[in-house]
């Protein structure tokens, strides 16, 4: 076992799956004991228990980000039952598909409410504990969606281009009290995410079936593949450790140079 976060308490919401499961997976096996939040309860249970079985520390709590309570009493508990926070993943997100003309309301409202309010719920109520305590590292999800145009994702980017703003901002009103406000901007990595965007027929890349997908998604990265959550998870535990001690208000983008070209 490594010890790049050895005695850290970590947050990682949307733990249940994905990027969030390999992450919390990651940081526990680096030394921390990691909360695995999730809206679906079981799944964080899961990756709780994959944890454990390794021989980490792991526990697991459901939690819906975009709802005040939910998320007041997962710091509040978090700090009762481990005494403080060291780390936030606020990773907790979903997709949503559709133009600024075809979004409807209730799917702006839930894309918007998830993954900007969400997120800057979660973080309202763990920075409190990380100013007290006069240090922190929050690393927030955002995407290269919110950096340039992806087609028919309107909600979702504006959302993403929201975290990056507020990661900025915060970055700037705590870092005074020793805590570090980071983004990460991942490209594609086919999680279940991503392949709901593509089964409703949004995304760069149309075909018919997942695995020739993948690979046209591929073609255009000059790494000639597409992510895993493990390359996401890495970066993640870079900013999330002391190694990134001067590192604050910056967006780190993930994405086998996509963005390069
Ligand atoms: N996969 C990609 O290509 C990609 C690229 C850029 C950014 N991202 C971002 O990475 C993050 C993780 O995505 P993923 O690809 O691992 O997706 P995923 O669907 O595999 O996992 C997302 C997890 O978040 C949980 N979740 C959803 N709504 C929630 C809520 N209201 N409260 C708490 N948990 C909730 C889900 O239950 C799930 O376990 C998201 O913020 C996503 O926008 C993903």
């Amino acid at each position: 076992m490594s010890t790049r976060l050895n005695g850290k308490v970590a947050i990682v919401t949307g733990a249940g799956a994905g990027i969030g499961a390999a992450a919390a997976r990651r940081f526990a096996t680096e030394g921390a004991t990691v909360v695995c939040a999730d809206v679906a309860a079981g799944h964080a249970e899961e990756t709780a228990t994959s944890i454990r079985d390794a021989g980490g520390q792991g526990r697991a709590v459901g939690v819906d980000v975009a709802d005040s309570g939910q998320v007041r009493s997962l710091a509040e508990q978090t700090v009762a039952q481990y005494g403080r926070i060291d780390v936030l993943y606020a990773n907790a997100g979903v997709g949503g598909v559709g133009t600024a003309v075809d979004t409807d309301e209730a799917e702006w409202n839930r894309v918007i409410g998830i993954n900007l309010t969400g997120l800057w719920l979660t973080c309202k109520y763990v920075l409190p504990h990380m100013v007290a305590a006069g240090s922190g590292s929050i690393v927030n999800q955002a995407s290269i969606g919110g950096m340039r145009g992806v087609p028919a994702v309107a909600a979702y980017a504006a959302a993403k281009a929201g975290v990056i703003g507020l990661t900025r901002q915060m970055a700037l009103d705590y870092g005074p009290s020793g805590v570090r406000v980071n983004a990460i901007a991942p490209g594609t990595v086919p999680t279940q995410l991503v392949q709901g965007i593509w089964a409703a027929g949004a995304g760069l890349v149309s075909a018919d079936n997942l695995d020739e997908r993948i690979e046209r998604a591929a073609a255009m990265y000059p790494l000639r593949r597409v992510g895993t959550p493990e390359d996401i998870a890495n970066l993640a535990l870079f900013l999330a450790s002391d190694e990134a001690g001067w590192v604050t208000g910056a967006v780190y983008v993930i994405d086998g140079g996509k963005t390069a070209v």
